[in-house]
C-alpha cells in the first residue's frame, strides 16, 4: 500500500487486528479501499507502457524469418507484433494500440475475416500487396496508409508477379479486449469476390476512404507540416476509436504531453525523440510509442516524416483528451 500524508489520502497503519481483519475480507472476496485507493486513484496517469523504439535492422531479420518458418495460410495472419514490457498480457505496443509488422509473399493471401477491433496499416515496402474491404479490392504501394474500419470484411495478398511485401498494422485491439467488446468472424469465401462498394447515404461511423496514397498525402503534409488523415464527410478521424497522421520534422520541437498513446514509424529520414526522460535515435522504418501522459519531443537534422496513430478519437469521444505544454 502507497500510504500518503494528505487530507483526502488514504493514510492507515497496519496494525495486528487490522491485519486480521484484511485476512478475513480477502477470504470472502473483499477488501478494504484504503489499501489501494492511493494506487488505483493516482494523482495523473500512470501508464504501465514504457517509451519504447524498436529498431528497423533488429525487426527486419525476424519478420524475414517468420515468412520462412511458417505459412501465410497457418498463420492467418503472420505478423512479428511489437509487444510492451509493461503490456505484455494485452499484447499491446504502447496502452490501448496494438502494433504488428506483417509479411507476404507473391501469391500469398490471408482469408477473408472481419472483426470489432478496428485496423490500419501504413505499407514498408514490396509491390504487388493489395487488400480487399467489404468488396472493393485497392492497391498498395509504399507508405501508402489504409483502413480496414471495425467490422468490414477483409482480406490481403499479393499478386504473383508482385515482390515480397512487408506492413504495419495497426488495431485497437487492447481497447476491445479492455471493454469487453471484442469479436471475430470469419467471411464464408476464402477470398471475398470484388465487387464495388456503393457510398450512397454514407451512415457508417468511419471514412468512405479507404486508401489514401501517399503521394497526395505527402504533397499536402509540405503544406502544413501536419497531414492529418481524415473522414472527408465529418473532417474528422478515419475510425471512431484512432486517428493516424503525418508530421514533418526538421528541427526540435516543444516538450508536450497528452493523454492516449501514440505509434510511430519513421517514414523518411532520421532523427530523435525525448520521450519520459530518455533520447532515442530514430531513422527510416523504425518504430516507437509515446505512453499516455508522457512528455516528449522530436528533433530532425533535417526534414523526416512520421507516420503516427493514436487513440485520441476514443479518448475524446469519452471526454478524457488532456494535454499540456508544461
Ligand atoms: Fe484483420
Amino acid at each position: 500500500m502507497q500510504r500518503e500524508n494528505v487530507v483526502g489520502r488514504a493514510n492507515v497503519e497496519d496494525t495486528a487486528e487490522l491485519e486480521a481483519y484484511y485476512r478475513d475480507l480477502e477470504k470472502r472476496d473483499l477488501g478494504a479501499l484504503w489499501n489501494v485507493a492511493n494506487d488505483i486513484e493516482p494523482w495523473y496517469p500512470q501508464p504501465k507502457s514504457v517509451p519504447m523504439l524498436w529498431k528497423w535492422r533488429d525487426v527486419q531479420p525476424m519478420v524475414r524469418k517468420a515468412a520462412d518458418l511458417v505459412t501465410a495460410e497457418k498463420a492467418a495472419r503472420r505478423v512479428v507484433m511489437l509487444v510492451n514490457p509493461g503490456r505484455k498480457e494485452w499484447s499491446a505496443a504502447a496502452g490501448l494500440l496494438y502494433t504488428g509488422v506483417q509479411i507476404m509473399n507473391p501469391g500469398e493471401f490471408t482469408s477473408a475475416h472481419r472483426h470489432q477491433a478496428s485496423a490500419l496499416r501504413f505499407v514498408m515496402e514490396g509491390k504487388g500487396a493489395f487488400t480487399v474491404v467489404d468488396g472493393e479490392r485497392l492497391t498498395l504501394g509504399a507508405r501508402d496508409f489504409v483502413l480496414t474500419p471495425n467490422g468490414t470484411w477483409h482480406d490481403h495478398g499479393v499478386e504473383k508477379d508482385g515482390t515480397q511485401c512487408i506492413w504495419q498494422d495497426g488495431l485497437d485491439i487492447p481497447l476491445m479486449n479492455s471493454l469487453d467488446a471484442n469479436f471475430y468472424e470469419v467471411h464464408p469465401q476464402t477470398v471475398q469476390t470484388p465487387s464495388p462498394l456503393s457510398r450512397d447515404n454514407w451512415t457508417r461511423p468511419y471514412s468512405p476512404v479507404f486508401l489514401y496514397k501517399w503521394d497526395s498525402c505527402f504533397s499536402e503534409l509540405r503544406k502544413e507540416k501536419i497531414f492529418e488523415y481524415k473522414n472527408p464527410l465529418t473532417g474528422g478521424p478515419v475510425m471512431p476509436t484512432m486517428g493516424a497522421r503525418l508530421e514533418l520534422v526538421n528541427s526540435e520541437s516543444k516538450f508536450k504531453r497528452h493523454t492516449g498513446s501514440v505509434i510511430y514509424q519513421v517514414a523518411t529520414g532520421h532523427g530523435w525523440s525525448d520521450i519520459g526522460g530518455q533520447r532515442f535515435e530514430w531513422e527510416e522504418k523504425d518504430i516507437f510509442c509515446v505512453p499516455s501522459w508522457t512528455r516528449y519531443r522530436h528533433g530532425a537534422p533535417r526534414e523526416a516524416v512520421l507516420f503516427s496513430f493514436n487513440d485520441f478519437p476514443a479518448m475524446k469521444a469519452l471526454g478524457l483528451f488532456r494535454e499540456s505544454h508544461d
